[in-house]
């Protein structure tokens, strides 16, 4: 286990479920949740967020993100993301996957189902050949 036990993961599928209920997505009514575990161990948690003008809706991922970020966090170990669908797990969407991967390749993605399974990828396994920082000449954040 790279970094946290087992169960600060449980914790984190726990909280991304929890996170559903926050969900503001009165047009796909789809929630999702996320919970974000930094490096120091705090825990910061996302849910979608859409808007009447359709494309300006942001995932749980990127929220869950941009709440760390906005706090001073930026190395992270995991974050699991959580749905409704019970037959297959979460999985986050590219745009997602790109800013995951801003900040490193070798942290953990946990791709949850209701009855709190899941499945575990790096960023790197999720968007291998990616654009990043080293094309920028800029060292990744982890
Ligand atoms: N969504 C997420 O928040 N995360 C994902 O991993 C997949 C999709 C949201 C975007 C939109 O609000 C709704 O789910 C349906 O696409």
């Amino acid at each position: 286990m790279p970094g946290y036990s087992y169960e600060q993961l449980q914790q984190l599928v726990k909280m991304s479920h929890e996170m559903k209920k926050m969900a503001y997505c009165p047009y796909s009514r789809f929630p999702v949740g996320a919970a974000l575990l930094t490096a120091d161990g705090t825990v910061f948690t996302g849910c979608n967020v859409e808007n009447a003008s359709y494309s300006l809706g942001i995932c749980a991922e990127r929220t869950a993100i941009v709440k760390a970020v906005s706090a001073g966090h930026q190395k992270f170990k995991a974050i699991a993301v959580a749905s409704d669908l019970k037959e297959r797990t979460i999985v986050p969407c590219g745009a997602c996957r790109q800013v995951l991967m801003e900040f490193g390749g070798d942290w953990d993605v946990i791709m949850t189902k209701p009855d709190m399974t899941y499945e575990k990828m790096t960023t790197k396994e999720l968007l291998p050949l990616c654009f990043g920082p080293t094309y920028l000449q800029r060292e990744r954040a982890v």
